[in-house]
């Protein structure tokens, strides 16, 4: 796969002393600290505007000390994998703009007290809004640094009371050939778009929901209203534009297991000494930056994910 260069994205590498006590002004560019005051004051909620620090752990931050720069937006918001619409990464962005993002909700079912239907604008309005900082790993080997705004998975699961036989949560896109020509145009995919988590990897405080990135709502292109965010895993995990959440005994079959079975596994956490089936998986390439840096186990949160798989 040709990875395109581009040129340097123009923010300032994260402060790299302590995880937890660094003024956000000096970690971030100043336009994007503006707009995300803005955004979560904006929310008027009370407890919305809790800051949850920048996520990029002291251990990490270590490890790839001037590495992790911000990726610039005009490049996550203009390289996007959303194969409802187009294989084409450069025209995700244009051809989303189709998706009608009002009245979005998330049909809760499966292995839970009591199925329902829960409204997006009142989970954001609901569930006090934090901020991460996360590095996004994609299978094709590029990768990016993007400031999310959200909640942790954890809540919507709290909320949604799954019974104790639950083991999986199984996650769904939105369905509409109408809207998303790729749906249309390879109609034989196993659509919908299918991820899953375990729940103890869906528990976890890094798994996120996002509803926000860069100090404003989701981009169409980028999953909104609400996409998911598992930083520790290949990009394919953090399924976009989420329309079901089902709790499951058995492991759900994912949407890449269907296409290709033998590329893809369900677990999919980022492990640079396994390569995929096609290509090794030991370096990435930031989008924006051209040079190739190595990939870290878990994708740099080892200290936070690794007991998972003890
Ligand atoms: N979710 C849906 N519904 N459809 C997709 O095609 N692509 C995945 C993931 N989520 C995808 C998806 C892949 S392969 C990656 S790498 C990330 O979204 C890319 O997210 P981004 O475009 O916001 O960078």
């Amino acid at each position: 796969m040709k990875i395109p260069f581009y040129p340097m994205a123009k923010a300032p590498a994260l402060h790299l002393s302590r995880a937890w006590d660094i003024p956000e002004s000096e970690v971030t560019l100043e336009d994007v600290y503006l707009n995300r005051r803005k955004f979560l004051e904006g929310m008027g909620h009370a407890g919305l505007a809790v800051m949850a620090g920048w996520l990029l752990p002291a251990t990490a931050r270590a490890q790839t000390s001037g590495r992790d720069l911000i990726t610039s937006e005009s490049l996550t918001g203009g390289f996007n994998n959303f194969y409802e619409f187009t294989p084409d990464k450069a025209r995700v962005r244009q051809l989303a703009k189709q998706l009608p993002l009002e009245g979005w909700s998330i049909h809760i079912k499966g292995l839970v007290q009591q199925p329902r239907v829960v409204d997006v604008a009142d989970l954001i309005r609901k569930f006090a809004q934090e901020e991460r900082v996360y590095r996004l790993r994609c299978v094709e080997t590029w990768s990016a640094v993007i400031p999310w705004t959200g909640f942790p998975l954890r809540k919507l699961i709290e909320l949604a009371q799954p019974l104790s036989q639950a083991r999986f949560v199984k996650f769904t896109t939105f369905i509409n050939p109408n809207i998303a020509p790729g749906q249309k145009d390879r109609f034989w995919e196993p659509w919908p778009y299918v991820e899953g988590l375990s729940l103890a990897e869906a528990m976890h405080d890094l798994s996120f929901m996002a509803t926000g990135m860069y100090g404003h709502s989701l981009n169409p292109q980028n999953g909104a209203p609400i996409r998911l965010v598992v930083p520790w895993k290949y990009g394919f995990k953090s399924i976009k534009s989420i329309v079901a959440m089902e709790f499951t005994r058995e492991a759900p079959r994912i949407f890449w297991q269907d296409m290709s079975p033998l590329e893809y596994d369900f677990e999919a956490n980022v492990v640079p000494q396994v390569p995929y089936a096609r290509w090794h998986q030991t370096v990435e390439t930031r989008l924006g930056e051209n040079r190739t840096v190595a990939t870290l186990l878990y994708n740099g949160y080892a200290d936070q994910v690794a007991s998972l798989y003890k």
